[in-house]
């Protein structure tokens, strides 16, 4: 059995190629026949004076997603797609395929949901995963390269990891349990073990809003870093968002094509990226006529105003400590503020990075979690990291979906995961 991808080297040989139809058009005296492989896309030619009548019968009545296995002779033409199609001699039938739901005409997006085990063999559903895998092993190359080691965090916590807001509960054998909605306070933990950490994993946050960048499952990467402060961290949370970019547009250009995704915007991603404080950002936004309260979490609508005064992302620095969640560093310049960023990604992408330096001092941590009014008992074993040892430390969590939203342009997030988990869906 040969592969699409292969067919190019094997030019005039007879081959056999297994896969999908993604579409059939039958004349009087010849058919065309789409076959897809997972590999690529290849147009077989079937002349009805070349085959046997059974072989024509077959095709013409072939129908879309039919699995089939193909055989003919690898022929170069110019004029198909990729340069080259198949002269076929004869075609098998694997698994015949019925009322395909999914045509070749628009579909509402609740249909499309409904139906993302099909969706996922449509061309631009495929483009967008396939960025995602990419970005996905560059997020892993980049850290391993650095020396960072892999920790697979506890998706089942007792302890909050950010605000209780947004808590998927279950019972425990009769402890209150929570999906983790971070691995931070666990790579925090092997830090002093291993200096460069990171967690990447699904995370779950029981969110209400019904937005195109809201999932309750996504996927995060969270590196941490012993003796990093907010401004290392930074630098590294820029170099790291470059070399996904380069990556996706090294060895993802078809994808982006199929995407129609303006490559221009993401080659002038380049290091060093602006960085604003959450002060001179508000001052600028009430300047522009944008009302907006000092201490608030900047939403959605500000963050695309802000994202908007620059070329290529941008760090929005030293938030407000009511804003943010309770592991974070108060700044020594400006107690009212803490040690963190949002990173926000242009387009309309809004904040696909969320980073700080950790609160190292143990008073100040525990006063931190009571003020929140988090369940202190939850969190000895994390106030013990601040007893024995304690030190400088910063990370950050990239949210996998937001970003590969952003570098394909796709405007909803609900794409960029293959089996989206959102406040209305859990199927299929
Ligand atoms: O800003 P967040 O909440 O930060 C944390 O979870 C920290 N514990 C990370 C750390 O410092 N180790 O979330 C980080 C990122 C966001 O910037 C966003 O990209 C993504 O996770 N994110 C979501 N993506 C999709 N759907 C949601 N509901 C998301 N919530 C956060
Ligand atoms: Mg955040």
């Amino acid at each position: 059995m040969s592969l699409v991808k292969d067919l190019p080297r094997l030019a005039e040989e007879a081959v056999t190629v297994s896969g999908w139809i993604a579409s059939v058009r039958v004349h009087a005296r010849v058919a065309f026949v789409v076959l897809r492989d997972g590999t690529g896309v290849v147009q077989g030619v079937v002349v009805k004076s070349a085959v046997s009548e059974d072989t024509w019968a077959l095709v013409t009545s072939l129908t879309q997603e039919s699995c089939v296995a193909v055989g003919g002779v690898v022929r170069e033409d110019a004029r198909a797609p990729g340069g080259y199609e198949l002269t076929v001699s004869d075609v098998e039938i694997v698994g015949a395929s019925d009322e395909y739901p999914i045509q070749p005409k628009e579909h509402g997006v609740e249909f499309l949901l409904d139906h993302r085990h099909l969706w996922l063999r449509s061309s631009q559903q495929r483009a967008g995963l396939k960025v995602r895998a990419e970005v996905e092993q560059a997020i892993h190359d980049f850290l391993y390269e650095r020396d960072f080691v892999r920790i697979d965090t506890p998706i089942l916590t007792g302890a909050i990891g950010e605000s209780a807001g947004t808590l998927f509960e279950t019972d425990y054998f009769g402890e209150r349990a929570f999906l983790a909605q971070t691995g931070q306070l666990y790579v925090e933990s092997a830090c002093p073990a291993f200096r460069k950490v990171y967690c990447f994993g699904p995370t779950f946050r029981a969110e209400k809003s019904k937005t195109r960048r809201h999932l309750t499952e996504f996927w995060m990467v969270e590196p941490e870093v012993a003796f990093a402060d907010s401004n290392d961290n930074m630098t590294l949370q820029e170099a790291f968002v470059c070399y996904m970019v380069e990556r996706a547009l090294e060895r993802c250009g078809p994808e982006l094509e199929v995407l129609g995704r303006d490559r221009s915007r993401l080659e002038s991603v380049v290091a060093p990226f602006p960085r604003i404080s959450y002060c001179e950002a508000v001052e600028r936004l009430n300047a522009e006529g944008r009302e907006f309260e000092w201490g608030r979490d900047l939403g959605a609508v500000e963050e695309t105003l802000i994202s908007d005064w620059f070329d290529r992302p941008v760090f929005v620095y030293n938030y407000p400590k009511e804003a943010k969640a309770f592991y974070m560093k108060e700044n020594p310049d400006d107690p009212r503020t803490v040690l963190c960023n949002d990173l926000l990604a242009p387009d309309g992408a809004g904040e696909i990075i969320g980073g700080s330096q950790r609160e190292d001092d143990h008073d100040r941590l525990l006063a931190r979690i009571r003020e929140e009014g988090l369940p202190e008992d939850a969190y000895t074993w994390y106030l013990d990291l601040r007893k024995f040892g304690t030190f400088p430390h910063s990370g950050f969590g990239l949210g996998v979906e937001r970003t590969v939203g952003w570098i394909t342009g796709r405007p909803h997030i609900r794409e960029l995961v293959p089996f989206p988990r959102l406040i209305n869906r859990l199927t299929p």
